[in-house]
């Protein structure tokens, strides 16, 4: 791969080819933005198609690079994120469009197991969230952030962080009353005892997003319609 002004300048392991220095090399890494000039730019759907390259080693080739785009999928406890985006990530992969969810399993289990529930713990988790979102959006990622994310602040943070055109907000509002009758980890009874203290609806604030990109309410809508609501926003919002 890579040649300019008819020489090779690069052979060898894609891999390695990461690794150089090289403008190719910062776009397919994702540390450098993908911004051609308009003539050039094509959208598919769900990737970039950038013609005949100019500025870089691969000039004259056509190379497709995805769009990443990082769902912030807000709400409290028991609404139905997790499971929305299971069903996503199904859908999108079966299209063939990687997709990475980030959840209180995976992310407060590990690199933010010392964050609590206090307001700056809060922050503190959905600001590392959001760097750790940041890196896989780049790399064309779809991503869904499944985290209560409570208040405006911090969903207006992620959204500085991430950069206006990656983000796109979904709120799953199911009733918190139903989030309470299905209470699927037994938490709102624990709060409402008050053995677990600061709980989301119960004795900490949810504050309701004014202009979500995306409204899904689970206790009116079937898994698979929440499902499609949002695919369609993520496919009709990929698009240049
Ligand atoms: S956030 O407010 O910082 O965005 P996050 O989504 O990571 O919260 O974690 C929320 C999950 O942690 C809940 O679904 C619940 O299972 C659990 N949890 C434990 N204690 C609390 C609490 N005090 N408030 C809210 N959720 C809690």
């Amino acid at each position: 791969a890579g040649r300019r002004g008819g020489q090779v300048v690069y052979q060898g392991d894609y891999c390695n080819m990461l690794l150089q220095d090289t403008l190719t090399s910062r776009y397919l890494n994702g540390t450098m933005r993908i911004d051609p000039p308009a003539e050039r730019r094509k959208g598919t759907g769900e990737s970039l198609l950038l013609k005949g390259a100019r500025g870089n080693n691969l000039k004259g080739c056509n190379v497709e690079f995805p769009l990443g785009k990082l769902i912030c999928v807000t709400g409290v406890s028991g609404s139905g994120k997790s499971t929305v985006a299971l069903g996503l990530e199904r859908e999108l992969h079966s299209r063939g469009i990687l997709c990475r969810i980030l959840d209180g399993d995976n992310i407060r289990a590990g690199i933010n197991n010392n964050l609590g529930f206090s307001a700056e713990d809060r922050t503190e988790n959905i600001r590392r969230i959001a760097e750790i979102g940041k890196l896989f959006v780049q790399t064309g990622v779809v991503t869904l952030a499944c985290f209560v994310s409570p208040t405006r602040d911090i969903r207006r943070m992620a959204r500085e962080i991430v950069g206006g055109e990656d983000f796109l907000e979904v709120f799953v509002s199911t009733p918190i009353e139903e989030c309470e009758r299905r209470d699927v980890k037994g938490l709102y009874a624990r709060a409402r005892r008050g053995e677990v203290k600061d709980f989301t609806g119960v004795s900490a604030p949810f504050e309701a997003p004014l202009s979500p990109d995306l409204d899904i309410d689970t206790s009116v809508l079937s898994l698979q319609e929440s499902v499609d609501k949002v695919l369609q926003l993520i496919l009709a919002k990929s698009k240049l």
